[in-house]
C-alpha cells in the first residue's frame, strides 16, 4: 500500500487580477489535506478510483473523458509511462470543502499523482505534478491562472504570474491567519465567468482595479519577504475593497471580514473565487481565539488557524 497527501491552499493576494496577468500570492494550509492511497488489486481487475466524502466508486474504464478524478489517472499514468492499465484501486479521502477557495480539487489531484508516481516506484518534480495537475483544473475551473496547482504541487508560499515559472514568496517572519468558511460552495468557474462578462462591458474600469490588486500583490510581497507584517493587514482590507468593486464579494463576507477585524484582526479578505467559500483573516496567538469566536459568532460554519512559516 502507497499513501501520499497534499495539502490545501489560500489565495493571500490578488486573486481574479491573476487570470488577467497580475502578480498573485498563495500559501499552502497544511492544516487542510487531501490523502490517496494505492492497493494493488487482483490480476485482471484494472484501475478502481474510491471517492469516500463523494460516495463514488467507478472503474476507470468506465469513465467519460471529462471526469476530473478519471482524468488524472489516465494522465498520471501515461505520464508515468505505464500503458496497459495496472490493477491498482487508488482510495481517496480530503478534509478539504469542495468550491470553497482552499484549493480541494488541486489537493485531491496532487496526491492522486504523487501516489501512483510513488506506487509506481517513481518520484515526480513538482514541475511536473503541477503541469498534470493544472489539466484537471480546466475541467473544474475553464481557464485557470495556474496558481492552486502550482502552490499545491510546490506546497511553498509562491509569488505567481501566469504563464511564467513561479517565484517562492519567502516568508521573513511567521504569522496566522484564521481561515473562515462562510458554508456557502462557490464554484470558481461562475465566478470567474462573471468577472470576464464585467470587464468586457467595461474593460478601461477592470483593468485599472486589477492593476491595483497587482500593486498591492507586490507591496504584499516585500511586506512578506521582509517581515514587516504591520503592513499586511491593511493590504488585505484594501484588497477586499477592490474584490467587493469587482463584484465577487457578498454580503456574508463582508459582515464576516467587519466581524474579525472588530474583533483585533489586522485585515480581513475574502479568498479565491468569492461569492461564498472563504476569507482569511490575519490574527496573531494573542487575537486567533477571539477572532475565531467572533467570525463562528457572525455566522462562520468553520474557523482554522492557520500558521503561515518561515
Ligand atoms: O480556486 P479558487 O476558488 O481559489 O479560485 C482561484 C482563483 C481565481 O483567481 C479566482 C481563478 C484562477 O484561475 O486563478
Amino acid at each position: 500500500m502507497t499513501m501520499a497527501s497534499a495539502s490545501g491552499k489560500v489565495i493571500l493576494f490578488g486573486e481574479h487580477a491573476v487570470v488577467y496577468g497580475r502578480p498573485a500570492i498563495a500559501v499552502p494550509v497544511a492544516e487542510l489535506r487531501a490523502w490517496a492511497t494505492v492497493d494493488d488489486a487482483p490480476p485482471g481487475a484494472g484501475c478502481t478510483v474510491v471517492a469516500i466524502d463523494l460516495k463514488r466508486r467507478f472503474s476507470l474504464a468506465d469513465a467519460p473523458p471529462d471526469d476530473p478524478l478519471a482524468l488524472i489517472v489516465r494522465l498520471t499514468l501515461a505520464g508515468l509511462g505505464l500503458v496497459a492499465e495496472p490493477d491498482w484501486t487508488i482510495t481517496l479521502r480530503s478534509d478539504i470543502p469542495i468550491a470553497s477557495g482552499l484549493g480541494s480539487g488541486a489537493a485531491v489531484s496532487t496526491a492522486i499523482v504523487r501516489a501512483l508516481a510513488q506506487h509506481a516506484g517513481r518520484s515526480l518534480p513538482p514541475d511536473a505534478v503541477s503541469a498534470l495537475v493544472y489539466e484537471t483544473e480546466r475541467l473544474h475551473h475553464g481557464t485557470p491562472s495556474g496558481i492552486d496547482n502550482t502552490v499545491v504541487a510546490y506546497e511553498q508560499p509562491v509569488y505567481f504570474v501566469r504563464g511564467q515559472p513561479p517565484q517562492p514568496c519567502r516568508v521573513g517572519g511567521e504569522f496566522w491567519l484564521a481561515i473562515a468558511d462562510t458554508g456557502v460552495a462557490s464554484p470558481t468557474k461562475l465566478a470567474v465567468e462573471d468577472v470576464r462578462r464585467a470587464w468586457q462591458a467595461d474593460p478601461a474600469r477592470y483593468e485599472a482595479l486589477f492593476d491595483e490588486m497587482g500593486r498591492i500583490a507586490e507591496r504584499a510581497r516585500q511586506a512578506i519577504e521582509t517581515g514587516r507584517l504591520d503592513a499586511l493587514g491593511p493590504l488585505m482590507d484594501e484588497n477586499q475593497r477592490l474584490l467587493s468593486a469587482i463584484g465577487v464579494s457578498s454580503p456574508l463576507l463582508e459582515r464576516l471580514c467587519a466581524a474579525a477585524r472588530q474583533a483585533g484582526a489586522g485585515g480581513a479578505k475574502l479568498s479565491g473565487a468569492g461569492h461564498g467559500g472563504n476569507l482569511i483573516a490575519l490574527v496573531t496567538p494573542q487575537t486567533a481565539e477571539k477572532v475565531a469566536a467572533a467570525l463562528r459568532a457572525a455566522g462562520a460554519v468553520r474557523v482554522v488557524i492557520s500558521q503561515v512559516v518561515r
